[in-house]
């Protein structure tokens, strides 16, 4: 099988001397807190494996299933899949995704470690595409600003593939 090579819009280096930056932003706010990080996947696990790698802070990993997108186009309704291993119940929770689109998929967890009864939500994402919001949504942490192009890599998917690309890049035909 041959798949289509993408254009190179954000390249390796860049990406990891952003997530550097973003270990110290989040170093100044959590390292006193034991904050329990929870990454989306399948699409942040790339990017929350490196970042949390930059944090020298006790931390603790779990994770929430998140589906969306079926193909280039938001199916609109988000399944959340939220077997946690962890007790979050008052506890410091970071939220990390691959990219903020619509907004709706970061919403719904939201919604959800509240009725969970967290003590403070944060969000960080790799990406943002704020022209795609269609929820009044911002994230805490932004690691690049993107217009809104289809991106594949670094753990951003086209029907499940292109996951392992090093770099964010950008498909001709999309
Ligand atoms: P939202 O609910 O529309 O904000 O979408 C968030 C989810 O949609 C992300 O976690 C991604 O998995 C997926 N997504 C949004 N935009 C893109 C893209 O440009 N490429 C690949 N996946 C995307
Ligand atoms: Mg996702």
């Amino acid at each position: 099988m041959k798949l289509e090579t993408p254009d190179i819009a954000i390249d390796q280096s860049t990406i990891k001397r952003r997530i550097v930056e973003l270990g110290i932003e989040l170093s100044s706010y959590y390292s006193e807190k034991n904050p329990i990080i929870i990454a989306v996947s399948n699409g942040a696990t790339i990017f929350v494996a490196d970042l949390i790698r930059e944090l020298n802070f006790p931390l603790q990993l779990d994770s929430i299933r998140a589906s969306s997108y079926f193909g280039k186009e938001s199916q609109g309704v988000v399944e959340l899949h939220t077997a946690l291993k962890l007790n979050i119940k008052d506890r410091e929770v970071l939220v990390v995704d691959d990219i903020l689109d619509t907004g709706r998929t970061m919403t719904k967890i939201i919604e959800f470690l509240h009725s969970e009864e967290v003590r403070c939500v944060r969000t960080c994402v790799l990406l943002d595409k704020p022209e795609r919001r269609v929820v009044d949504i911002k994230a805490d942490y932004v690691g690049f600003v993107i217009p809104d192009y289809f991106v594949v890599g670094y753990g951003l998917d086209y029907n499940e593939y292109y996951r392992n690309l090093p770099y964010v890049g950008t498909l001709a035909n999309s």
